[in-house]
């Protein structure tokens, strides 16, 4: 596996792949491997020739006060993971490769970007689409592999590669989870034992929904009260959305359909804000 910290480099490498004739699959993260991250890597491995991973945890992304100084690094084990999955080039720039000194240009996606995550963090998915489209354009991928995990981000990607043209195919990839149904995180690692414990809130959740609309349940409002209530009887959680949406729009929807997601954020003993989503009409 190279490593490679230059955009320059980064830029170079791909052309000589153009010009192999190999296609290549970029794989954004920021770094803190786990399952979710590595079954992104497998895929991306399935689709194309050589499979570049970007880890850049993106100053953008945060907003004041948010967990930019504390986000959970771990570099060479990053790169004995990735390593393993036979990953062709880790791409790892500074900061100040990404935003250098002048810079002030910046990508906005506008309604999909305005519901859900983006009510508490109104800059974060400019933040996320900036960087994404730098990416992009440094890498030059045939395809580029997102986590369901993040639904209104990859919802965003999705919608800024359609707008902006960028030639290329995103990829969606399910939500990889522990065997107890938290779903992997790199914040996870903020949890202490109990907080764990509190954490099953939003995969319960899930469960809990999808058991009570195969019951015939159907009505958001009712379903939210329902959900609502029982992740607030989880020790130390602070709902910051129960929200039933239209999969390709994020709006809201009155009644559960096959396109609906159940899509939540909860605060963990007020600092670990965890999310998860879920279409309903699946078995849980
Ligand atoms: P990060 O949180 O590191 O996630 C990188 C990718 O891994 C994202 O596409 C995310 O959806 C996916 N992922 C995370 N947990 C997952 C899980 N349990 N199952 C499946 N996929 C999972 O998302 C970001 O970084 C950043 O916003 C980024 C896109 C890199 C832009 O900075």
């Amino acid at each position: 596996m190279e490593l490679v910290y230059s955009p320059q480099e980064m830029s170079a490498w791909s052309k000589r792949q153009t010009l192999q004739a190999k296609t290549v699959a970029l794989v954004p993260t920021m770094g803190f491997f786990h399952e979710g991250h590595l079954s992104l890597m497998r895929k991306g491995a399935e689709l194309a020739d050589k499979v570049v991973v970007s880890l850049f945890v993106n100053p953008t992304q945060f907003a004041p006060g948010e967990d930019l100084g504390q986000y959970p690094l771990n570099f060479a084990e990053d790169c004995r993971l990735a390593e393993l999955e036979k990953v062709a080039v880790l791409f790892a720039p500074e900061p100040e490769a990404i935003y250098p000194e002048g810079y002030q240009t910046s990508v906005q996606v506008g309604q999909l970007t305005k519901n859900l995550c983006g009510a508490t963090r109104p800059d974060h998915f400019r933040g996320v689409a900036t960087v994404v489209s730098k990416l992009f354009n440094i890498v030059r991928p045939d395809y580029a592999i997102f986590g369901e995990k993040d639904f209104q981000q990859l919802a965003v990607i999705r919608r800024m590669v359609t707008d902006l043209n960028f030639n290329l195919s995103v990829i969606g990839h399910p939500i990889v989870r522990e065997s107890d149904g938290l779903a992997m995180s790199s914040r996870n690692s903020y949890l202490d034992p109990e907080a764990r414990k509190s954490a099953l809130c939003l995969s319960g959740a899930l469960a809990l929904a999808r058991e009570k609309v195969l019951a015939g349940m159907v009505d958001t409002a009712e379903l939210s009260t329902l959900i609502s209530d029982f992740i607030r009887k989880h020790p130390g959680t602070l709902i910051d959305y129960v929200s039933f949406v239209d999969s390709e729009t994020l709006e809201p929807v009155h009644q559960v359909a096959i396109s609906t997601v159940l899509a939540l954020a909860v605060k963990i003993n007020s600092k670990v804000r965890l999310i998860d989503n879920g279409y309903l009409f699946l078995a849980s």
